[in-house]
């Protein structure tokens, strides 16, 4: 299967210490003494628990030292600032995704790569095959039954004094609707939301075994049988996303090794980057009474919510990577051929020559033409989804509620290729 022979190299590694990675004090983060001193960053580790758990001080120094410097324990190039990230993004001739998008090269197509992991027109093919299911109208169609699930969800949190919002709310209302548009069984919805971090976190470890590799083989495993399992016996409810994309492989359109990747692969993107969206969210606007009033006082303004949250608290970080096709120039630094590049999202979403007050958090922001769901060719397909579901639950959060408040310690979730929270502890009252 394609996970399990992308991983198959990596298996030997099982679950790694991570004290290869927790160990490397030199990040910066408490010693860093003064924007201005100059510092080497070449022995930087975006990775590092302590860099990810407050990343943005270190990505306003390297926006301004180093926008795009050699990480030499990874052997990349990290790039932090929005119009350079943009610009690398738009230019998929000379930044190619053949080897996939994280830190580690993904098979190349002829393998049987994901949509992720090809270049046009490959790419062009395999997008045309799902996008058709993905129009304006199609999404509009999921709404009822989005706000009847969400309407489902913030009752059980508001009969609690205080419950845990990953729990009640931002796992359940995504993965459940997911699960219902692939036309797969709902009361799987945890396993494919357990199945989507471990794939999400490889992406960010290197296959020398030098970081916690997590089960990824066995996941990978399970999933592509999974999905590989139901498409084969067609247990899957006819008409869903997934009967569609197993009918555009007997049209011949997506070729046998396909198949299993797509589904695989929408089922992993969709889940956990929605539920960490949503979780960061609700933090944000809890740690920022004003904005929360602001939400409840006109909760129309829940879509650009949404997008102020995507930017603020980017859920795919520290970034996604490319290969460069030919010797190429980024923020005045050589990149030679094949020089694998990580487009720093996070980063570039705080980057103030793009963002008027980068650091702070204006639900009402406009523009925000941030790059959490990307750009250019491999632009976020789900992003529609993704932002219907937001903006429903945050409208009906502000109709129902007027008290939003932290209640307890949130646990910010360990996972290399996503920031979000494993559990928030709130309070909502109407
Ligand atoms: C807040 C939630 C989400 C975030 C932050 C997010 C983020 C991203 C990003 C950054 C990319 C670009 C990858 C690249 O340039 O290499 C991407 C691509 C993609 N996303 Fe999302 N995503 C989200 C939700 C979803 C959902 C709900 C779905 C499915 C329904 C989905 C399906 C996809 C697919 C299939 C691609 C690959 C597109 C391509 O390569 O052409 N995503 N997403």
């Amino acid at each position: 299967m394609y996970l399990q022979r992308m991983y198959a190299g990596h298996r030997k590694n099982g679950r790694g210490s991570t004290s290869g990675v927790k160990g490397s004090n030199n990040q910066g983060g408490a010693s860093m003494t003064g924007k201005s001193q100059l510092r080497d960053w070449t022995g930087f580790d975006p990775f590092d628990e302590s860099v990810r758990d407050d990343p943005y001080p270190h990505y306003e120094l390297l926006r301004e030292q180093a926008p795009c410097v050699r990480l030499e324990r990874y052997g990349v190039w990290l790039i932090t600032r929005y119009a350079d990230s943009a610009a690398v993004l738009q230019d998929w001739e000379t930044f190619s995704s053949a080897t996939g998008a994280g830190l580690e090269p993904a098979p190349t197509p002829e393998e049987g790569g994901v949509i992720l992991s090809t270049d046009p027109p490959e790419h062009t093919r395999i997008r045309r095959a799902v996008a058709r299911d993905f129009t304006p109208k199609a999404i509009r169609a999921l709404e009822p039954r989005l706000r009847e699930l969400v309407g489902q969800a913030l009752d059980a949190a508001l009969a609690e004094d205080q419950f845990d919002w990953v729990t009640l709310v931002a796992q359940p209302v995504p993965t459940t609707l997911m699960a219902e548009l692939m036309g797969y069984p709902a009361q799987y919805r945890e396993q494919y939301c357990r199945w989507a971090s471990v794939v999400f976190n490889s992406m960010g470890c290197p296959a020398d075994g030098s970081s916690d590799f997590g089960p990824v083989a066995e996941v990978a495993g399970q999933l592509y049988g999974f999905v590989s399992e139901l498409a084969a016996n067609r247990e899957y409810v006819p008409g869903g996303w997934a009967d569609r994309i197993v009918q555009a492989g007997e049209r011949g359109e997506l070729t046998e090794s396909e198949v299993p990747s797509l589904l695989g692969g929408i089922l992993v993107a969709a889940m956990d980057t929605t539920v960490n969206m949503l979780g960061n969210l609700a933090h944000s606007l809890a740690e920022h009474p004003n904005q929360w009033a602001l939400l409840v006082k006109d909760p129309s303004l829940a879509a650009s919510a949404v997008e102020e949250s995507l930017r603020y608290e980017s859920p795919v970080q520290p970034g996604f990577f490319r290969v460069t096709t030919t010797a190429t120039e980024v923020a005045g630094v050589k990149l030679p051929q094949g020089a694998r590049v990580m487009v720093g999202f996070g980063s570039a979403n705080r980057d103030p020559r793009q963002f008027p007050e980068p650091d702070q958090f204006l639900i009402d922001r406009t523009p925000n033409d941030h790059l959490a769901m990307g750009r250019g060719t491999h632009f976020c397909l789900g992003a529609p989804v993704a932002r219907l579901m937001g903006r429903v639950v945050f409208e009906e959060l502000a109709l129902r509620a007027t008290e939003l408040a932290v209640v307890g310690e949130p646990v910010r979730k360990n996972n290399r290729m996503l920031r979000g929270f494993d559990a928030l502890p709130l309070r909502i009252a109407a």
